[in-house]
């Protein structure tokens, strides 16, 4: 076992894969045109129908609070909705996340909503949508996003006591990311 907590050892052996998934998306310029927002929109709940099981896992809910409220498909689908658009189907095998690999899919997930922040301020100046409107899975938590992040990494940090919980979970960490750069390269079009 490292010196590192379990957070902190996935975002060590993540950061550079997020990084290279921030460019992806940063690239396809989702917030400049309705368009291409609902594109996003569209990827967006692709991969959070991926999590919702995990979220909604009766055993990890009872090792994190409010897991389930956390959920973030059913937003997407209304965001989607105050569009007036529909889900697609990307044509992409969607894979079933389980045991500590769905550890590392719920930390990509939760995560995401940390970074969210530049996400929401984009969409909010750029296309006038908001968490009432258009954007509702890209809020903050009522507590703050980086409170509420020290919170959620803390019970995550619970559930990891032995080094292979670990690597299993960065695996699905990383496989989380891949996919979504495979769902971002399939949706905007990019070879
Ligand atoms: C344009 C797209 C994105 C941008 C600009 C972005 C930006 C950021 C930023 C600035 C942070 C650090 C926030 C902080 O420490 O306060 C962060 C954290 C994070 N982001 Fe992203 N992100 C993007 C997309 C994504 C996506 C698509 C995912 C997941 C599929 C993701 C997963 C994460 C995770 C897991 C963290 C937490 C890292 C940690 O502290 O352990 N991000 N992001």
């Amino acid at each position: 076992m490292s010196e590192y907590t379990f957070a902190e050892y996935l975002k060590t052996n993540s950061h550079a894969t997020h990084d290279t998934v921030d460019n992806l998306v940063s690239s396809c310029k989702p917030f400049d045109t309705v368009e291409n927002y609902t594109k996003f929109l569209q990827l967006q709940a692709v991969f959070h129908k991926i999590v919702d099981p995990i979220y909604k896992d009766a055993e990890l809910n009872k090792h994190i609070p409010n897991l389930a409220s956390l959920a973030r498909h059913d937003a997407v689908l209304k965001d989607l909705s105050d569009l007036n658009a529909e889900p697609v189907d990307l044509d992409v095998a969607l894979p079933n996340p389980d045991g500590s690999e769905a550890l590392g899919w719920l930390y990509c997930a939760e995560g995401s909503n940390l970074g969210a922040a530049f996400l929401f301020k984009d969409v909010q100046n750029k296309l006038n949508f908001d968490a009432e409107h258009g954007a509702s899975h890209l809020a903050p938590h009522a507590d703050g996003r980086g409170k509420h992040w020290r919170e959620f990494i803390s019970y995550l940090n619970q559930l990891s006591n032995n080094q292979e919980v670990r690597e299993e979970a960065l695996r699905g960490a990383l496989n989380a990311f891949h996919l979504y750069k495979i769902l971002v390269r399939k949706i905007f079009a990019i070879a």
